[in-house]
């Protein structure tokens, strides 16, 4: 008896090396805890265009759109940047998240007592941090048309268009307001509504919905460039943000480096409930596809595994086993484990790949 599908797609660089790591903590939940999975592979990036021609083809989006969860490595490399816009790994991704219409992108910037002091900010400002960035993810500039290299006036002109509609703003603000109603109830949005005409309508949508259906909530709005001002001055200051899918992408790297590595941070890709009451959904690491040191076991596969725990919070309603999962990971920096990324006192050797990913089934044999 399986509690449910996924569809592994481990794609480029350090991807399938901290996506090995995934599988052992999904057996040890199989094993120890009787919770499993029906899981399947395929590619997706550069691995699937190596592969397909393609980085992502049909049979593995259908695939994809037949799941209960889609658990994504990362993609891209060096090898493939002479491709054509159309075929780069990029645009694998986001055909994923374009097609499922995952509009709900939930980055969690939390900070790890043990590392706090791998902050590029000091320790104080950031011990205890815990913010979820929401964002958007299907629209805006990433998306809106018209697009592309156009010949004007005997020169070439690049386009990208801004654009969000009501009903766009409305879902995700309602995400994001759900979101702060289990956390500290507080949520701010950002855009540039001082200079953008779609940042008017973020701000005004965001803040009917609020008025009409979430009045408990404690909503702000600031400017996109001053809250990655105060993102890096007064960190604490924040519970939920929510913005659009440019400035959301920037932010959402700045709160990352606040916890220490971009090696630590998980991310959700939530869309409308399928026919199960699940909803649509892809995590993933925040980092990319690191291709300095893929091959090297050296890459940090904690970010990767908190995705997994997300998935079990998010899609398949297991939050207490996602907190037993957090746990062991919080034990495995307390005791002193660290990857590559997360190395400043001299004299600690750092462990690898696999090592920190056995680490962890210790310390979640340990939690039972
Ligand atoms: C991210 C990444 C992607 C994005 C790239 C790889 C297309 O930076 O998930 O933040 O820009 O959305
Ligand atoms: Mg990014």
């Amino acid at each position: 008896m399986t509690i449910g599908s996924i569809l592994i797609l481990p794609g480029d660089g350090i991807g399938p090396e901290v996506m090995a790591e995934v599988r052992k903590i999904i057996d040890w939940f199989a094993d120890r805890r009787s919770i499993a999975f029906d899981v399947s592979e395929d590619l997706v990036g550069g691995a699937a265009y190596d592969a397909y021609g393609t980085p992502l083809a049909d049979k593995t989006m259908d695939k994809a759109q037949s799941v209960d969860a889609v658990l994504l490595g990362a993609v891209g490399g060096p090898k493939y940047d002479q491709l054509d816009f159309s075929v780069k790994p990029e645009r694998g991704l986001l055909r994923l998240r374009k097609e499922m219409d995952l509009f709900a992108n939930l980055r969690p910037a939390q900070c790890f007592d043990a590392l706090a002091d791998f902050s590029s900010l000091k320790r104080d400002l950031v011990a205890g941090l815990d913010i979820m960035i929401v964002r958007e993810l299907t629209s805006g500039i990433y998306f809106g048309e018209p697009r592309g290299i156009f010949e004007e006036n005997g020169e070439r002109v690049g386009i990208n268009t801004q654009r969000y509609t009501e009903s766009e703003i409305d879902r995700v603000a309602r995400a994001a307001f759900d979101l702060a109603r289990k956390r500290d109830g507080r949520v701010c949005s950002m855009e540039k509504a001082n200079v953008m005409e779609s940042g008017i309508l973020w701000r005004e949508v965001v803040q009917k919905v609020h008025d009409e259906d979430y009045p408990d909530v404690e909503l702000s709005h600031m400017y996109a460039d001053a809250g990655g001002m105060q993102l890096v001055r007064a960190p604490k200051q924040f519970d939920v943000i929510v913005t659009d899918n440019l400035f959301g992408d920037l932010l959402s790297d700045v709160a990352a480096m606040l916890t220490g590595s971009l090696g630590m941070l998980p991310s959700a890709s939530l869309g409308a409930p399928m026919d199960n009451g699940r909803p649509k959904a892809m995590y993933e690491p925040v980092h990319g596809s690191a291709p300095d040191i893929a091959g090297q076991n050296k890459a940090n596969p904690i970010a990767c595994i908190l995705s997994f725990s997300m998935a079990l919070r998010y899609s398949f309603d297991l939050g207490a086993e996602a907190d037993r999962l957090d746990a062991a990971i919080e034990r495995v920096l307390a005791e002193g484990k660290r990857t590559a990324d997360l190395l400043g006192q001299p004299g600690v050797q750092p462990v690898s790949t696999s090592e920190m990913g056995d680490a962890i089934v210790a310390a979640l044999d340990a939690s039972l």
